[in-house]
């Protein structure tokens, strides 16, 4: 076979057959397929797209392209989550400890924000000590022990994803839904779960940015799952503004202490149980939604699903004494109040922008070299649909610098009060198959 060959069927609308996908994927992460014809081929497929059957192999090809890791010792049916991504989106604190507080074992790896997006890994990191880094075994015996550990991915998962993941960053192939799709499953696959809740966020701050993308790629992604024999179901979410009030590290490990004591914002709450009961139901622990979510509410209000995040902390080194003082995270210098031009209703609330006034401030990396700074972020007191009046403190700024001109004045543009608003659904379909 000639790479070259490859190219040209799939640049002409061929479609590539289980063992041509198997040997692109091999050769490539074998370094004997070069960045530029991979380039050129990364960009047919944003042009001509794939056929299920095309990403259903490449997927496999690249799960299979690195370690594969074995759950099998964790007794249960071990249930995965993963979100395409958001600003603010403090889920994953919340719902690994509450749902494994019911019972189900979470073994769960995250990954690193980039841009105005963030990510679970560098949240954790916010808490002094967590180690984020367990050998396989320690894992395991986590999960056994406590039912939850939530870790970075082993060097060796889906290694073709690495290297294609960093090649579509910079040839313009990232937003296409085969190579999503893929990307994301490969290494769910790898990562070993019985079963996978998905929850795909759609609006400005996600990468589907209307419904009918978000749509397919979880069709797509529930259809891949089925193939391989896991479980897969997809939670279609909205992210056209932030989840819950907090952004930036340290702030949404406070924002995940106070919703699992029961006192955290509503939207980010209800995010969980209907996440988490989808969990619960794939997990075994229910047998109906309902069920479900009764069980994950009494783990919240007994103080249960809050002990196991104390436990998760305390079992990864990090230092437990913040689970009871969370106001120690708060360490930025300056914390500084955004008030209402006018009076009104907030009508937009733009994830993505918010996200990058947050990243501004040292809140997330522009590129993957930045270093993070923990403290800083944003706390909204106003979501889409709150009335406010003039004068009235929007967000608190918290930061290093008192330089933050330019934050104040994207938040300002990207917070827009008018007479009346439409309040997004927080929840837009749930797509099983
Ligand atoms: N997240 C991933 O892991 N891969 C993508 O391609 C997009 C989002
Ligand atoms: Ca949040």
């Amino acid at each position: 076979m000639r790479m070259v060959d490859l190219i040209e069927k799939k640049r002409d609308g061929g479609v590539l057959t289980k063992e041509e996908i198997e040997f692109i994927i091999q050769e490539y992460t074998a370094d004997r397929i070069p960045d530029y014809q991979m380039s050129a081929f990364l960009m047919t497929v944003f042009y001509q797209d794939m056929t299920d059957e095309e990403i259903t192999a490449l997927t496999l090809a690249m799960a299979d392209s690195g370690e594969q890791i074995d759950l099998s010792s964790i007794n249960g049916i071990k249930v995965d989550k993963h979100s395409t991504g958001g600003v603010g989106d403090t889920t994953t604190l919340v719902l690994a400890p509450l749902v494994a507080s019911v019972g189900v074992p979470v073994a769960k790896m995250s990954g690193r924000g980039l841009g105005y997006t963030g990510g679970t890994l560098d949240k954790l990191e916010a808490i002094p000590g967590f180690k984020i880094e367990l050998s396989d075994q320690a894992f395991i015996e986590e999960v056994n022990k406590n039912k939850v550990a939530v870790i970075g991915q082993s060097g060796d998962l889906a290694p073709a994803d690495k290297k294609l993941y960093a090649l579509r960053d910079v040839t313009a192939t990232v937003d296409s839904i085969p190579l999503i799709a893929s990307s994301i499953m490969s290494k769910k696959i790898a990562a070993g779960a019985d079963a996978i809740v998905l929850d795909v966020t759609t609006g400005e701050g996600a990468f589907m940015k209307n419904l009918a993308d978000a749509r397919r790629l979880s069709h797509m992604m529930v259809r891949i799952g089925a193939l391989a024999k896991r479980r897969t179901m997809a939670v279609i979410s909205d992210m056209s503004q932030p989840l819950g009030a907090a952004i930036g590290n340290g702030l949404e490990v406070i924002e995940a202490i106070e919703t699992l004591q029961g006192k955290g914002p509503e939207d980010l709450l209800e995010m969980c149980y209907v996440l988490g009961s989808q969990m619960v139901v794939l997990g075994g622990k229910a047998d109906t939604l309902k069920e479900a979510r009764s069980l994950l509410e009494e783990a919240i209000s007994s103080g249960r699903a809050f002990a196991t995040f104390k436990q998760m902390v305390e079992n990864q080194g990090g230092d437990a004494s913040i689970c009871t003082s969370p106001e120690r995270l708060l360490t930025a210098s300056f914390e500084v109040e955004l008030p209402a031009k006018s009076s009104g209703v907030v009508a937009r609330l733009i994830a993505n922008e918010v996200g990058i006034a947050a990243m501004m401030l040292g809140a997330g990396r522009k590129t993957k070299e930045d270093a993070i700074d923990y403290g800083v972020g944003l706390r909204l007191h106003k979501k889409v649909g709150d009335s406010v009046e003039k004068g009235e403190s929007l967000v608190t700024i918290y930061s290093n610098t008192e330089h933050i001109k330019e934050v104040k004045e994207l938040l300002y543009k990207n917070i827009v009060i008018e007479e009346a608003a439409v309040e997004p659904p927080l929840v837009h379909e749930v797509i099983t198959e």
